[in-house]
């Protein structure tokens, strides 16, 4: 191994890591390869080159066999490695196969947006279609299909409103479950669903595609005659180099490994593993802040983030080739792990970390934290260095500490917040969770904390069925249960308008932004449309101010410092939402009557009553919630909460506040989308939820 200043890594002890990055034997030619991805001298030579590259692939080899399984049994498993193909090619094959004649569809489910998108505009490219025509993606408010469309990409989430719709998914011909290792809870609960669906239609085909070994869980779900195929994947070598101490500061270590990797290391991309956008926007800030110490021969970088939100144009530059005498650093969240292949990285550095949502049954909420990753990602992510050759993966932990590592992760239907998915399980007609057949059954308390979050906001009656119309309506809206409450009791507090600009503006993220060298002209920007209610009232302050006076005008929206991409998605989103609730029957008047802020603090509290806190003389806020409202008995800080940096009422003081999201950060637990209220909306919001807290 190399040893480089600053940065202290050891090589792996002996024993061949459990990792599976086997050599098999290989005949792929680097140099071929790269000189056949950049290549683009004639159109025609174009349509050779992807051809080829189609060709290249190893789930080529198994092109027949694939196709044969999948005419004969009706689930097939199967499972290879990261790139080997089977997101973009298997939906090929079948479309190819005649699967899409009759005008029957192939839908390829992804847990990402993302990947959704990427890999369909890549699959666009290979057939040579419009994005959108033969090949499309339907992802939350953005449907990129047309009648001509055959091949669909989508979340999981976004098939299984299909299914509410049209319960036998008749429109299509096979199912393909993409990344199914991954278990999102909607990955599980459709491949819970489809296990009674293909019972029914006998002609569906069902493929579950999976980047680890770990298949046989699916196939015993699944039953006899369930196939599996394995396709072996080209993975080359890598070496595995851990720290020899541990580190304080991963996205500091992160930093001096780039530049110490570019310093020492021959030629090759380096794919960095950070938690979030905005350790990526950190390490990137860095970079290019200290490139001047770079020598002058050194080869240029080429510095890309890469995490769920980025637009279509900057997920296409992460797949461009790497031009000559550069070197393509991707600084990505764990989307790079699986969801996401890249070609040309030779050098992984795996800060070890992930940022999870997961449910906190003290808060009774999902909050967002940083957690160690399993050894079966670390893994993946190592994985990602020998595409193309021997790779190096740099683990910014040690061995010790990747050996306490656990195997897996849980499935995210075991430790998220399940009132939305158990809203839409109930609107399919599926009321007893308990009696399900699933993969893995979330917890009892799970569940039932779920069925009182619903049965608070109303969405449940007393025999835990969907209530008419609130219930029902709940179902059909794309949004988080206690966000669409609000938008549906817009009406009873006349401010129908005035929700729907905020639950767009609250479905897009980050709408300010403060450039790292001039945050004090973003700060006195943004102030103007700040308001004392806080974060949603500020937000239809921005909203209004770029569709009325800024004009929809990117020129405005940059020099006030605001994401202009961000506002046009919630223009975007907001018309969506809108022709949602004519759908059902809420009539939106058809020019904003003024309301009082008042008004629209108390619609907003309708739904976020259950995330109530009151702020201490700290500046410390304490939750409401846990114990039916009663704030006092808590004394061990765990419901101790502060206000996000980013939220605009931090450092403004308000007694009591309600709030949209939790984070947690190292010690500290944060929230933000905070709202300042009144205690008594709280009782009057849900007395019954509140009772306790009455008489103090
Ligand atoms: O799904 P799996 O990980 O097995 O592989 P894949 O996503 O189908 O990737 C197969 C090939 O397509 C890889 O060489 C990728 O780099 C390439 N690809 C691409 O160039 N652009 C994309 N947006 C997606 C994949
Ligand atoms: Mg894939």
């Amino acid at each position: 191994m190399s040893r480089f200043s600053g940065v202290e890594f050891a090589p792996a002890s002996s024993k061949r890591d459990e990792d599976d990055i086997d050599s098999s034997d290989d005949d792929l030619d680097d140099s071929l390869y790269t000189g056949l991805r950049t290549a683009s001298v004639s159109p025609e030579f174009k349509r050779a080159s992807v051809k080829m590259q189609r060709e290249m692939l190893p789930i080529f080899a198994h092109r027949e066999s694939l196709l044969y399984l999948i005419e004969s049994s009706q689930v097939v498993v199967l499972i290879g490695h990261t790139g080997s193909g089977k997101s973009t090619q298997m939906t090929q094959y079948l479309y190819e196969a005649g699967w899409t004649d009759h005008d029957k569809l192939i839908a390829c489910t992804q847990p990402r947006k993302l990947a959704a998108s990427s890999v369909a505009a890549r699959v666009a490219t290979e057939i040579g279609c419009r994005l959108g025509e033969t090949v499309g993606y339907s992802i939350r408010f953005e449907d990129v299909t047309s009648p001509e469309t055959r091949i669909k990409y989508m979340t999981d989430g976004m098939l299984l409103r299909e299914i509410l719709i049209d319960p036998l998914l008749s429109r299509y011909s096979v199912i393909m479950i993409d990344e199914a290792h991954e278990r999102s809870t909607y990955t599980d609960i459709l491949i819970c669903v489809l296990k009674k669906i293909i019972k029914r239609r006998r002609d569906l085909r069902v493929i579950i595609s999976s980047a680890t070994l770990q298949a046989d869980e699916f196939v015993n779900f699944f039953g006899s005659g369930t196939k599996i195929i394995s396709i072996e994947g080209r993975m080359h070598p890598v070496d595995l180099l851990y720290l020899t101490e541990p580190t304080e500061n991963y996205v500091e270590k992160t930093i001096e490994t780039i530049f110490s990797i570019h310093a020492n290391e021959p030629a090759g991309d380096i794919l960095a593993f950070l938690t979030g956008r905005e350790e990526i926007t950190q390490v990137i800030q860095a970079i290019y802040d200290r490139q001047d110490t770079l020598p002058a021969s050194a080869p240029r970088l080429l510095i890309l983030p890469l995490y769920a939100g980025l637009s279509q144009e900057h997920q296409q530059r992460i797949f461009d080739p790497t031009p000559d005498g550069t070197r393509k650093i991707i600084i990505s969240t764990n989307i790079a792990e699986a969801s996401v292949t890249i070609d040309g990285i030779v050098y992984v550095i795996d800060c070890g970390f992930v940022k999870l949502r997961a449910y906190d049954p003290e808060l009774k909420m999902d909050s967002l934290v940083v957690t160690p990753a399993s050894k079966a990602s670390a893994t993946q992510r190592a994985g990602r260095a020998g595409r193309t050759r021997n790779g190096k993966c740099f683990r910014l932990y040690t061995e010790a500490a990747y050996d306490q590592l656990a195997e897996t992760t849980p499935p995210e239907l075991q430790r998220t917040n399940l009132a939305g998915p158990l809203l839409q399980l109930k609107a399919l007609g599926i009321d007893n969770l308990a009696r399900l057949d699933m993969l893995s059954p979330p917890p009892v308390e799970l569940v039932v904390d779920a069925l009182e979050l619903l049965f608070n906001l109303g969405a449940l009656d007393d025999y835990a069925k969907l209530t008419k119309p609130l219930g029902e309506r709940l179902a059909e809206l794309p949004l988080d249960p206690m966000l669409g409450k609000i938008l549906l009791q817009a009406q009873n507090f006349g401010c129908v308008n005035q929700m729907l600009t905020i639950a767009a503006m609250m479905s897009v993220d980050n709408i300010f932004y403060y450039p790292e060298n001039n945050r004090r002209a973003a700060q006195e920007q943004h102030a103007k449309f700040i308001v004392a209610e806080g974060d949603l009232l500020s937000y239809f302050n921005v909203y209004q101010a770029f569709t009325l006076r800024g004009k929809q005008s990117s020129k405005w929206a940059h020099e006030r410092f605001l994401n202009y991409k961000a506002l046009v998605q919630a223009v975007s989103i907001r018309a969506q939402l809108a022709r949602y609730l004519t759908k059902l029957g809420v009539s939106i008047p058809s020019s904003a009557a003024a309301v009082s802020p008042e008004t629209v603090v108390k619609c907003i509290v309708s739904g976020y009553f259950p995330n109530a806190a009151k702020m201490q003389p700290d500046g410390s806020l304490r939750l409401l919630s846990g114990d039916n409202g009663s704030s006092s008995s808590s004394t061990d800080g765990k419901s101790t909460v502060w206000i996000h940096p980013t939220s605009v009422m931090f450092s403004r003081s308000a007694e009591w506040v309600v709030f949209s999201q939790i984070v947690k950060m190292g010690k500290k637990t944060y929230i933000n989308g905070v709202t300042k209220i009144d205690r008594d909306w709280l009782l009057e919001a849900a007395p019954r939820f509140y009772q306790v807290t009455k008489q103090r």
